[in-house]
């Protein structure tokens, strides 16, 4: 079965009402591309907002609360964005992980608390600079995936996203024999953890990723779309990724 690519833009905590105005121009590349999914992540309080300017379009979340519900100030439960209309939540990115301490465990339990509520999960994984230096990247990245996929996930949920630290929001980008060795690493865990079932997950490729390096990235062997931060705040900077993404379906 071929994979669909995925176009993801992650937000962050960037933008605030009169910023979805961009949607309008994301919607329509959507729509002209129906080869390809595209969803776009913004800040928690801009989903419901999104949802009802496009509703064609899938929007998704940038975190989620393992829990379904308690005593935990400040946090959003899957069950909520689904509510509030997402389709997707982000779970493990670096700037969690580094910022909030998340472990592989807490990244796991988010993942299967969106599999309860019904969102695609996008888990993330990534090696820092130094970790690739020493040589070690495949051993951590693939270790992630091993501690942050719930056991029995299926493609219909579970998304990867492979983004290296050093290249998120830096320009750099790693070389496409090193994302294609990447992807093809985190593939074969996958298919330890949950056999044949892993050919159908897609694996994103994130990191500086932008319209003039889209169509090398998305046309590596195991690169199934792109989570895209900066590029994705613009609809110019974002509908050429889609586009290129597009071509190669
Ligand atoms: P970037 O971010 O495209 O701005 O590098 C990617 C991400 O962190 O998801």
């Amino acid at each position: 079965m071929a994979r669909r690519k995925l176009i993801a833009g992650n937000w962050k905590m960037n933008g605030h009402l009169d910023h979805l105005r961009e949607l309008h121009g994301i919607d329509k590349a959507a729509k002209a591309h129906p080869q390809v999914d595209v969803a776009i992540c913004p800040p928690a309080t801009l989903i419901a907002p999104a949802v009802a300017r496009v509703p064609g379009l899938a929007i998704g979340a940038q975190d989620c609360h393992g829990a379904d519900k308690g005593a935990h100030t400040g946090c959003l439960s899957a069950a909520m964005l689904k509510e509030a209309g997402a389709h997707h939540v982000i779970v493990g990115h670096s700037e969690r992980r580094a910022d909030q301490g998340e472990t592989d465990a807490d990244v796991r339990g988010k993942a299967e608390a969106a599999h309860r509520h019904g969102l695609t999960a996008i888990v993330c994984v990534g090696e820092t600079e130094v970790e690739r230096d020493a040589g070690d990247a495949e051993v951590v990245v693939t270790s992630q995936v091993a501690g942050s996929v719930p056991s029995g996930a299926t493609a219909d949920w579970l998304v990867i996203a492979y983004e290296p630290v050093w290249a998120i929001g830096t320009g750099r980008v790693p070389t496409l024999e090193d994302v294609a060795a990447m992807h093809a690493a985190i593939r074969a865990k996958l298919t330890e953890m949950i056999g044949d079932e892993a050919e159908n997950v897609r694996i994103l490729y994130g990191g500086s990723m932008n319209g003039d390096n889209a169509a090398d990235l998305l046309a590596v062997d195991n690169v199934d779309g792109g989570l895209v931060g900066g590029a994705s705040l613009s609809a110019d900077k974002f509908i050429p990724i889609v586009e290129a993404g597009a071509a190669l379906a």
